[in-house]
């Protein structure tokens, strides 16, 4: 396993990350499994959310069963995201009382006194930095959250709370896999009439290298936006043979070939996996083995239907 350093406190964190949001029917014991196999193969780093349904409680009740284990994990959860009491949806909220709140509330759930890492799940565009600031003071003053970050968020809305901050937001969580490539796919056509040289993020790496920021890759197996897996694909067929091809000669899977392409970015770069299989956690682990040559960066890229100027 790799590491980095996260955030002002310089934790080392495990590059792939353990993502519990699809715990949903997993009994206390099958999360333990998914843990302990993480843990047995060097990924230390644990994400939720309150979102997630019974994510946070079923953690919660694994760390109960299991003395010490808080102890041994790097835990991240996210809050911002509420559904609305009216209408059959969501909707954003970062108030100072509804941070403070969330906050209480998961760490109740999950059976801890401390969030290694809070991120701001999706964009309120009613944020008022001046009020997240001071809600975060007040969480990093009463030692119940050690770093903060966000979460889908867009150059313009981290710098704008950025400047309301004392310390660096340390990462920002973004969809991102080898078969969704729009942060990439604007940088290769900067100065195009093509769509595909539209910025809709204003530069998340540029601005996460320039501000020693890491990029939390979500969804890295899926094709787009929860619309299941790329490995198996008809439409991704070239691109999951270009995978297999380079798993055999590298001695790893498919999959790991895939999470190896995100992490393969200079940034410093986390893919959060989603998989409820103990076997694809481990074999997740193994994207940190080997490091993708550039020639097998772009033709995994060209051969998923992106086009190069
Ligand atoms: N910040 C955000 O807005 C946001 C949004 C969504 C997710 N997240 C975080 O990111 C994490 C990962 O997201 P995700 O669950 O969408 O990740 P994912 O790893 O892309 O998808 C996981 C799903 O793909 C399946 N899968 C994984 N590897 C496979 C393989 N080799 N072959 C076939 N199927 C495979 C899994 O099935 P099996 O379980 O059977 O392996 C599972 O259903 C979440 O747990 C959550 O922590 C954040």
């Amino acid at each position: 396993m790799r590491y980095i350093e996260y955030g002002a406190h310089e934790a080392q964190v495990s590059e792939v990350v353990l993502g519990l949001m699809r715990i949903w029917d997993k009994t206390p014991d099958q999360v333990y499994e998914l843990i302990d196999t993480a843990l047995a193969h060097g990924i230390n780093a644990l994400d939720t959310a309150p979102v997630y349904g019974p994510s946070e409680g079923k953690i919660g009740e694994v760390f109960a069963a299991h003395p010490g284990l808080r102890d041994r994990v790097w835990l991240q959860t996210k809050l911002g995201i509420r559904p609305h009491p009216r209408l059959d949806c969501n909707y954003f909220d970062f108030s100072y009382e509804h941070i403070i709140e969330s906050v209480d509330a998961s760490l109740a759930a999950l059976k801890t006194d401390r969030i290694d890492s809070l991120l701001l799940h999706r964009p309120d565009v009613l944020m008022d930095p001046r009020e997240v600031a001071r809600a975060f003071n007040e969480l990093y003053d009463q030692g119940k959250v050690v770093e903060f970050g966000v979460s889908n968020q867009n150059v313009a809305q981290e710098s704008l709370l950025q400047n309301f901050l004392d310390f660096p937001l340390a990462a920002n969580q973004v969809q991102l896999s080898c078969a969704f490539t729009p942060a990439f796919d604007h940088a290769f056509n900067v100065n195009t009439r093509d769509e595909a040289g539209i910025s809709r993020d204003g530069g998340i790496f540029e601005y996460a290298l320039l501000h020693d920021q890491a990029i939390q890759a979500w969804s890295v197996m899926q094709k787009g936006y929860f619309t299941g897996p790329f490995l198996g694909a008809e439409e991704y067929a070239d691109m999951n043979a270009v995978l297999a091809r380079i798993g055999e000669e590298h001695g790893v899977t498919d999959m790991a070939v895939a999470i190896a392409w995100v992490l393969r970015h200079p940034a410093k770069m986390q893919a959060i996996i989603g998989t409820t299989n103990p076997t694809r956690v481990a074999q997740s682990a193994a994207a940190c083995d080997f490091e993708l040559t550039r020639e097998e960066w772009y033709e995994i890229y060209l051969a998923g239907g992106r086009r190069l100027p």
